[in-house]
């Protein structure tokens, strides 16, 4: 007891942490660049990979005149993994409003100076959070994941901890809706002929592909497509429900044949439709999974974001699984298209010119400042980086003026992140009701747990950051109880 219940619940939550690191499921998908779910994660390469690559500007751009680097906002990556520049700890960045320091050394954290910490949502945790919290630095969030890594950002407490957020969501300080998208000559590459996907039709191949390797995701999507299976043939490569085997050995081989690879991108289009499941049900979470197919020229029959329809060239352009009232109705709608090509084409309209007439979609490609492979533009993880310089420089201004004139400049209002910012409800079955799953199952073990220990994580960590003891001792007994039911497994 000498600890105290502070120390007891940061124990308790550091033994959390050990646990989930230590559990047979991946904790961080793509943290390799696609290793964890190999056929999807390697198009473009997420920004833990880019590493070394950013646009990162000399520290010998400095004008004449200019403050010098020492009273500069410090911005501290608090993710070890994900410092956007090489080699060493610091540098000095130029956004539009000026200049800051970003800086990984963990140092610099009770430096009056450092005026925002940077988190990469895969790697928060609780027992990780630098507290005592101070009241002049912001707290930014990256997170372009959906929550299978981590769902204490998908509760209200755990994403109000931050000011800033650069989320998949619209509704983020720094949007990365469309990281996945390129442009729109991506989803303009013409549609292979008919007649040769009808020739693979009559040497057998089914008219539904699914290609996933990453079989127990939040979403349950292996639930819904085994029972979509038993109404149309899927061709199902990958770990998960796989019945066939790609053709050739390099191909199978995920270590040579990424997502990217042409040979394997030509096989994947002898397929009309292709079945697109996001690993986890999020607003505006759309990946590789929805974008490849269009660019392949097939239909995705599509399941992910409930707001996908905002986002599509035109509003004839996917089929959205949950259209349907039950994979037989589904099953036999992608057969009458199958067998009607002049309805097939309708989904592929968008492709002729003058066909993308989403002005949502055109603007939104238009307006974000960062760029997917692109050596002119900042790649997002550059771009959120000086997003938040900026934004502190201007905080930074305002508390000047305060301070000069409290009568005509107000303290600046506080920026708190909302739910919305990262908007995944609680994952339900992929198929049937949650009821009728046994409590053995390994989604319902995994997901369902996880998702409310996201919560209890949140709550207890702002607990402790507003040292509401009475709070604490709630989590500390609730947590104990986790931890000796767990020891008694
Ligand atoms: C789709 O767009 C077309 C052309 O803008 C319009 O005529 C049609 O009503 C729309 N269909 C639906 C289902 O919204
Ligand atoms: C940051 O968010 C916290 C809530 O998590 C809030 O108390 C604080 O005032 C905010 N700070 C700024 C600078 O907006
Ligand atoms: C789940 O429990 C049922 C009955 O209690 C048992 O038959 C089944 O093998 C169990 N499944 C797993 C994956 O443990
Ligand atoms: C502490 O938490 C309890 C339980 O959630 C709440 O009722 C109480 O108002 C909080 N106290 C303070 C000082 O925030």
């Amino acid at each position: 007891m000498a600890d105290g219940p502070t120390g007891a619940v940061l124990a308790l939550l550091g033994v959390f942490s050990v646990y989930a690191a230590s559990g047979s499921r991946p904790v961080v998908e793509k943290e390799t660049g696609g290793e964890a779910e190999p056929w999807d994660g390697a198009v473009f390469r997420p920004p833990s990979a880019l590493g070394a690559v950013g646009m990162t500007r000399s520290p010998r751009t400095q004008r004449p005149g200019r403050e010098e680097a020492g009273d500069l906002p410090v911005l501290l990556w608090w993710s070890p993994g994900l410092f956007p520049h090489f080699p060493g700890d610091s540098e000095r960045i130029e956004c539009a409003r000026g200049a800051c320091v970003a800086s990984r050394n963990r140092r610099a954290l009770r430096d009056s100076r450092t005026r925002a910490l940077l988190f990469y949502g895969t790697d928060f945790r609780a027992s990780d959070a630098p507290l005592p919290r101070l009241a002049h630095q912001s707290w930014a969030l990256l997170h372009e994941e959906s929550p299978l890594n981590n769902f204490l950002l998908s509760h209200g407490p755990g994403i109000r901890l931050f000011n800033l957020t650069s989320t998949f969501s619209r509704h983020s300080d720094y949007p990365l809706s469309l990281q996945w998208l390129p442009g729109t000559a991506y989803l303009r590459r013409p549609v292979p002929p008919l007649q040769e996907r009808a020739e693979w039709r009559r040497r057998g191949y089914a008219p539904l592909l699914y290609l996933q390797s990453h079989c127990d995701v939040p979403a349950d999507r292996d639930r819904y497509v085994r029972e979509l299976m038993r109404h149309i043939p899927v061709d199902s490569y990958g770990k998960c429900l796989q019945n066939r085997e790609l053709p050739t050995a390099r191909l199978q081989d995920t270590a040579t044949a990424t997502t990217e690879d042409p040979e394997l991108l030509a096989f994947l289009s002898r397929y009309k439709f292709h079945l697109a499941l996001e690993n986890a049900i999020c607003n505006d979470y759309m990946t590789e999974k929805l974008w490849r197919p269009m660019h392949l020229g097939a239909v995705p029959v599509y399941r992910g974001s409930p707001s996908v329809r905002d986002w599509m060239p035109n509003n004839h352009s996917i089929i959205l699984i949950d259209d349907f009232e039950s994979p037989q109705k589904l099953a036999e709608f992608i057969d009458f298209l199958d067998k009607n090509d002049e309805e097939y084409m309708k989904y592929l309209a968008y492709k002729q010119p003058g066909g993308i007439t989403n002005q949502f979609l055109l603007d939104s490609l238009k307006q974000r400042e960062w760029g997917l492979n692109d050596p002119l533009l900042p790649n997002y993880l550059n771009g959120f980086e000086c997003f938040v310089c900026d934004h502190e420089l201007a905080r930074l201004d305002a508390e000047k003026a305060h301070a000069a004139s409290p009568g005509d400049s107000p303290i600046p209002e506080p920026h708190i992140a909302q739910p919305s910012h990262m908007d995944c409800p609680m994952p339900t079955p992929g198929f049937g009701n949650v009821e009728e799953i046994p409590e053995n199952d390994s989604w319902k073990e995994m997901w369902l747990q996880d998702y409310w220990q996201g919560l209890d994580q949140g709550e207890a960590l702002t607990a402790m950051i507003h040292n509401n003891e009475t709070q604490q001792r709630k989590f500390w007994d609730y947590l104990h109880e986790v931890f000796m039911k767990r020891q008694h497994l």
